[in-house]
């Protein structure tokens, strides 16, 4: 089985560097047409330079690929068309979106202004939303799209000092899993990658045993086969790092039904919360399926 890319054109924010750069070198190896956007800034987003998106096209184009810079910032809905514009200028088409542009501003609560919060939500959720919207006419026209947002543990499973990340990395899940209802029946499928790997924004926080294995390197297949053809998930998460992979997923508790034609009083919802919240008995969430429906079925309610 080999997977390619020809004929494909696709969009990797923040490939001038890092991770975006491992999912533009890989796509376009694999014979995509790329557009190489990057800022070219700073790690908390100030500032900005046209070398970080050259380096990237020309390494490509040494390697017999085709790429394309754009150096607009994904965090204004004027920049994301006009990176969008860059593809379909460039190729005349657009079917894969890798949403991968990152600062960060991490400061513990009390000590975060509410500039540093509103910086990270502006590149990561915003940015991904205006550069999704921008393209989302032509993906969902043609039939044919692929999207992948870039998540992170920070947001999953927590980390100190980062409250501005962790909620625009969860704010992407969710409009990953919106958007994947009204993608699915015109083949836009909108999944997210949560990476792990040695780049500028994380040399400093890994202990060097474990930074050894964290190449970009490996982070950017389970992106590229997100980006597939091949692929065939949507609202689907993936964790790459390291060479190791999973996935991360939501279940929710059996939980416990009252007779809803009762009142429930305060100690009722006290005694049962051991039951509400047991992990024992889970079921993992369905897309756009809501338990309450299931609950009330149980006890023939509706
Ligand atoms: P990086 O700093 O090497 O790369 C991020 C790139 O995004 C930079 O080249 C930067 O210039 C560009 N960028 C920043 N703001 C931009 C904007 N407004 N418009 C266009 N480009 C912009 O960092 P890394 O590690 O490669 O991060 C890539 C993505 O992966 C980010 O979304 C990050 O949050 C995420 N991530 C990374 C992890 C890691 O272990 N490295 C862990 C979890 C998530």
């Amino acid at each position: 089985m080999t997977i390619r890319f020809d004929n494909r054109v696709a969009i990797v924010t923040g490939a001038g560097a890092g991770l975006g750069r491992a999912h533009a070198l890989l796509l376009a190896e694999r014979g995509a047409k790329v557009v190489v956007n990057d800022l070219g800034g700073a790690v908390d987003g100030r500032g900005g330079a046209h070398a970080a998106a050259d380096t990237v096209v020309a390494e490509i184009k040494k390697r017999g690929g085709t790429a394309v810079a754009n150096y607009d910032s994904v965090a204004t809905p004027e920049g994301a068309k006009r990176i969008v514009k860059t593809a379909t200028d460039a190729f005349g088409r657009l079917d894969i979106v890798v949403n991968n542009a990152g600062i960060l501003r991490d400061k513990s609560f009390g000590k975060m202004d509410p500039g540093d919060f509103d910086a990270v939500m502006q590149v990561h959720l915003f940015g991904s939303y205006h550069v999704t919207q921008a393209a989302w006419p032509i993906l969902y026209q043609q039939k044919y799209g692929r999207v992948v947002m870039t998540t992170s543990v920070a947001g999953t499973n927590g980390n100190f000092g980062q409250t501005n990340y962790g909620a625009a990395k969860m704010g992407l899940l969710g409009f990953m899993n919106c958007l994947a209802i009204e993608g699915a029946k015109n083949n836009v499928l909108v999944n997210a990658i949560s990476p792990g790997a040695i780049t500028r924004m994380t040399e400093a926080l890994v202990p060097a045993a474990r930074a050894t294995y964290m190449k970009a390197e490996f982070v950017a297949p389970a992106v590229a086969y997100l980006c597939s053809e091949d692929c065939k998930v949507t609202a689907t998460i993936i964790n790459a790092s390291s060479a190791g992979y999973s996935r991360t997923h939501y279940f929710e508790t059996d939980g416990v039904q009252f007779d809803p034609d009762k009142p429930v009083t305060l100690e009722m919802f006290a005694e049962a919360f051991p039951a509400v919240t047991d992990l024992k008995a889970v079921e993992p969430i369905a897309l756009g399926v809501f338990s309450t429906e299931r609950r009330l079925k149980k006890i023939g309610k509706v």
